[in-house]
């Protein structure tokens, strides 16, 4: 019960790592409350699980302001942000449109920025903010640019916030997955892509198989709590030896 009385507010909370995050924290104590696009997915998250769900897109910095505001009414001051909503999509060089790199910064870098911007003033001193960075952001693979040129620059950007967030003791980490079988995978694809991309995966991981989502949860939860206490500005890959190994 790690974050019993603690508010916690995942970005991205209706689906994959997200969900599967919510529902570790809200299992260890903490009041939480996800946001997302869809409006089908947060309702059920909503009635399953009896979290508080508000549609918001990341990429729209006011609704996502006036969201985290709404949150800290009725849930109080926030302790942990998990920012971890972000979109995918393979280009390559020749491929790649303005619009998709719009597309992709406005949600992964820029959307997420904004959304620690907005939060910060509605936090408690003391409390942990947790990005969802990338393996992309440090592994050369080709189609990969744009996607990891955002995850790259939120990896930047985040050892900044975690320096200017220290005189309130607020610690800014980022976890950064290796294939994880989630709904980015499934989103635009047929299912024979998506058993062909899961099979390419697998076989890059040095340990042979993607991560589950709870994966993922287990080392968020680890880093937004006194458990990390002395761990900040990391980038903590989480990724089956992926880039060690
Ligand atoms: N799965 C992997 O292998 C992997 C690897 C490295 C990094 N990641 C990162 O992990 C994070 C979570 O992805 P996932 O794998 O769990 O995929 P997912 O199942 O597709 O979940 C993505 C989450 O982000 C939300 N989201 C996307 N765009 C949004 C927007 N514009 N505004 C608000 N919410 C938005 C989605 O909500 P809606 O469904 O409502 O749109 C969903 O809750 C992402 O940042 C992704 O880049 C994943």
């Amino acid at each position: 019960m790690r974050f019993s009385g603690k508010t916690v507010v995942v970005l991205g909370g209706n689906s994959g790592i997200g969900l599967a995050a919510a529902k570790a924290f809200q299992a260890e104590g903490a009041r939480v409350a996800v946001t997302g696009r869809n409006e089908a997915t947060l309702a059920a998250v909503a009635a399953e699980h009896g979290l508080l769900a508000l549609r918001a897109d990341v990429a729209d910095v006011a609704a996502t302001r006036s969201a985290l505001q709404r949150i800290q009414q009725e849930l109080g001051n926030i302790d942990v942000l998990f920012a971890n909503a972000g979109v995918g999509g393979f280009a390559t060089m020749d491929q790649v449109t303005e619009s998709f790199w719009d597309e992709v910064h406005s949600v992964n870098l820029r959307g997420i920025f904004f959304a620690v911007q907005s939060a910060a003033p509605l936090m408690n001193d003391g409390g942990a903010v947790v990005i969802t960075g990338s393996i992309g952001s440090v592994l050369p693979l080709a189609g990969n640019a744009v996607y990891a040129a955002a995850k790259a620059g939120l990896r930047a950007a985040a050892r900044i916030l975690g320096v200017e967030l220290l005189p309130r003791k607020i610690r800014v980490n980022l976890m950064s997955p290796g294939p994880t079988d989630t709904e980015i995978f499934r989103r635009d694809t047929t299912p024979e892509q998506q058993a062909a991309m899961l099979e390419m995966m697998r076989n890059n991981v040095p340990m042979k198989r993607v991560a589950e989502p709870e994966e993922m949860a287990r080392a968020v939860l680890f880093l937004a709590s006194s458990d990390a206490s002395y761990i900040n500005g990391v980038d903590l890959f989480v990724d089956g030896g992926c880039v060690e190994l």
